[in-house]
């Protein structure tokens, strides 16, 4: 069976290098790796570091530091991959494979199309469960969830926060999501890449500790603004389980850059990650107020729920063009990427990203003013 592409990922990888704005990152303005090396003994270090293999599931240092983050668990508990991204595909694979008898998933749309991406392209026919706008809030068809999985489900796969939508799920929705799977003996995956995100004050509630089979992927690419360094991790509910998606990976990526592990290690240093979450709340809470006043001025075309968190809005357009479409136009008569709400199966909207720096977010929004003013 031929690959279906990963459509987002494609308009992103062939355009966003060649144009002038790229509002179609979901992250905030990336890190310099001198901000991060401040210090004569750090950059000396990294000068002097051997560009050998690394260890293959991750340094015990790096393990360490971010089994820091989810209490109760060991380096022994974490599975370190080349970004979030692989962190899913060992995932979406594991469960597929090594669950032969439950092939039914379910997956949470809108989402990143990854994990639901990769099934499909395994042959599953997924289901899909709905984020519905309900009163002015993205959140979880939880009667329909209930509706459709069940003792052949082998897993049901989320994002929280949410990419597109910037929504956060409740605790009490993740907890009946949680009970959903529990009663059916399915596995949670849980991508949480854009916790540490927030533009609220709160964190998002996290799946650790709220459910046994529940697998959690993340990276340093979102809420650290450290995507460059492919650094992400699988969080298992045991060390069996750590240990076989090492073998899945030793099929992919070999290991992670040794460069990077080391860096890694030093962001998640609780210090460094306390001023790193610091930064990245400040960027996304700031550049919200310049997008929502953007928003605002467009109200005739642009409908929106305000993000919980992650440097995204998901826009509704009544432009009267395909959302793909309108995309297209503003790339080729504007150069300004964004992406088109068909990528997350969702027609009639729009991601925009608004994680860049001001003084390149504010021009950038101008030109897709002009798209829209022409087009009224
Ligand atoms: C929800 C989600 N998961 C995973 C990824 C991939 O992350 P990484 O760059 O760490 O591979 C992305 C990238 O946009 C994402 O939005």
């Amino acid at each position: 069976m031929k690959l279906k592409p990963f459509e987002l990922e494609r308009m992103q990888s062939e355009n966003e290098h060649g144009v002038e704005f790229n509002l179609s990152e979901s992250g905030v303005e990336p890190l310099r790796i001198k901000e991060l090396l401040d210090t004569p003994e750090l950059k000396e270090h990294l000068l002097d570091m051997q560009l050998g293999y690394s260890q293959t599931n991750g340094t015990i240092p790096l393990r360490e530091a971010i089994s820091h983050y989810y209490p109760s668990t060991t380096a022994d508990h974490i599975m370190v991959t080349n970004g979030g991204a692989e962190a899913n595909f060992l995932v979406s694979w594991w469960l597929f494979q090594e669950h032969p008898d439950k092939r039914e998933f379910v997956f949470m749309v809108p989402n990143y199309m990854q994990i639901g991406g990769i099934w499909r392209n395994m042959g599953v026919d997924i289901k899909k469960f709905n984020l519905r706008m309900t009163e002015g809030k993205w959140a979880p068809d939880i009667e329909q969830l209930k509706s459709i999985v069940t003792k052949k489900t082998g897993a049901i796969a989320i994002c929280n926060p949410n990419n597109p939508t910037g929504a956060i799920v409740s605790a009490s929705d993740l907890k009946a999501i949680a009970d959903i799977a529990e009663e059916n003996d399915a596995w949670l995956v849980a991508d949480e890449i854009y916790r540490g995100a927030e533009i609220q004050p709160e964190k998002a509630p996290s799946i650790h500790g709220i459910y046994d089979k529940a697998l959690i992927t993340s990276s340093l690419s979102k809420a650290y603004g450290l995507p460059g360094l492919r650094v992400g991790w699988a969080v298992c509910p045991t060390k069996q389980v750590a240990k076989e998606l090492w073998t899945y990976s030793d099929y992919t990526t070999i290991c992670p850059s040794t460069a990077s592990d080391w860096m890694a290690t030093l962001a998640l240093n609780p210090k460094v990650q306390a001023k790193i979450e610091a930064r990245t709340r400040e960027v996304v809470r700031n550049n919200w107020g310049i997008m929502k006043r953007w928003l605002d001025s467009h109200s005739d075309v642009l409908e929106y729920v305000p993000p919980d968190a992650a440097a995204i809005c998901f826009v509704k357009q009544n432009t009267g063009l395909d959302s793909y479409d309108l995309v297209v136009r503003l790339m080729k008569e504007k150069s300004v990427l964004i992406s088109p709400g068909e990528h997350f199966e969702v027609p009639g909207y729009l991601r925009i990203g608004f994680g860049t720096d001001p003084n390149h977010l504010e021009p950038a929004l101008a030109r897709i003013s002009e798209l829209l003013n022409e087009l009224s």
